[in-house]
């Protein structure tokens, strides 16, 4: 029968069969497959793998040192943090087309981990032979059925994101697994809970939750109210009964009042959905108090944020980000 403990068990000695004195590297997003898939390796090899964490200058609130801290500290792993936020918003520059914005980051990350790597081979003294990656069984199937003869829906980053021009072999050991299979795994392997017991979070970050063009300041305005919600799910003890929750930031304007002042800003969507594997999902029916809470304090808090919608959209016929 499956269990964590006999999956680990397998995969390590695997693993180390597999990449024996070589090398790996893994692209950490500080989510959960990838977070669980650096534990796993790290059991299984130690220091011969190095992580690469990009800065995409997309993340949440706090997750650029969070991260950090948790795999420096904690797992005391070989973490190269870059920062190339500069490098991803320019390439974002002008760009509105949601599959638009998730070609650049993508080509924008081959380019910063393609150089990372580069500089790891030169400190090591030998390239790298395996990339590691914590794809999932859900990733495998909705890349595929996601894309029919004439129509892709979205191009899912963290399947296929690295070419395999770049010469490694691929170690994907959760590819045939649910999301709920590497939680209990993380959690064998004393990823902090914070980390395992985290809402999904796209690859492309908050550039697919801006609707139009990602900018510096429509960027800080999403990621506050981001904050604000999930902070708001955790007091009312809500997180871990959704799937995911997250914030959009909309284009359009809207007349509030503000005091006694008129105001003319943006508004924004919030979304909260329960599933259980990501691939169909029910909005959550989070308690009318708590939202209109969170709506009342994004509103007051957010500069730029003057209204605030509640979707109640399936998927289907919905997807789970708005891009
Ligand atoms: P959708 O919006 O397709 O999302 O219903 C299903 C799950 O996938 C995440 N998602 C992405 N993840 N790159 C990713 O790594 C992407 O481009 C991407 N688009 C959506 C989404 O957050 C949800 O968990």
């Amino acid at each position: 029968a499956w269990s964590p403990a006999s999956f680990v068990e397998t995969q390590v000695e695997a693993l180390r069969e597999q990449v024996g004195d070589q090398h790996v590297i893994l692209g950490l997003s500080g989510g959960v497959d990838s977070s669980v898939a650096a534990a796993l390796l790290h059991k299984a090899i130690g220091d011969q793998l190095h992580c690469i964490f990009v800065n995409n200058g997309l993340l949440r609130k706090g997750e650029w040192m969070q991260v950090q801290d948790t795999f420096r500290g904690h797992f005391n792993m070989d973490l190269r943090a870059v920062d190339a936020s500069d490098r991803f918003l320019d390439a974002l520059e002008g760009v509105d087309d949601p599959e638009e914005k998730r070609t650049r980051i993508g080509n924008t990350f081959i380019d910063v981990f393609t150089a990372e790597t580069d500089a790891l081979a030169q400190d090591l003294g030998t390239r790298p032979a395996f990339l590691a990656q914590g794809t999932l069984y859900p990733d495998v199937i909705e890349s595929v059925s996601f894309k029919g003869p004439s129509v892709t829906i979205k191009t899912h980053h963290n399947v296929g994101g690295l070419p395999e021009e770049l010469g490694f072999e691929l170690l994907e050991p959760f590819r045939e697994l649910f999301k709920d299979e590497v939680r209990a795994i993380g959690e064998l392997l004393n990823v902090p809970s914070s980390i395992v017991n985290r809402h999904p979070f796209p690859g492309p970050g908050l550039a697919i939750r801006i609707m139009g063009e990602v900018t510096r300041e429509r960027l800080a305005t999403v990621r506050a109210a981001d904050a604000i919600f999930i902070e708001e799910l955790r007091a009312h003890d809500l997180y871990d009964e959704v799937w995911q929750a997250l914030a959009v930031l909309l284009p359009v304007q809207t007349v509030g009042v503000m005091g006694d002042e008129r105001t003319y800003e943006h508004v924004c969507a919030l979304r909260a959905v329960t599933s259980v594997d990501g691939m169909t999902a029910d909005w959550a029916h989070l308690p009318h108090d708590m939202l209109g809470h969170t709506a009342n304090r994004i509103v007051n808090e957010v500069r730029g944020i003057n209204r605030a919608t509640y979707d109640i959209t399936s998927k289907p016929p919905g997807t789970i980000e708005w891009e």
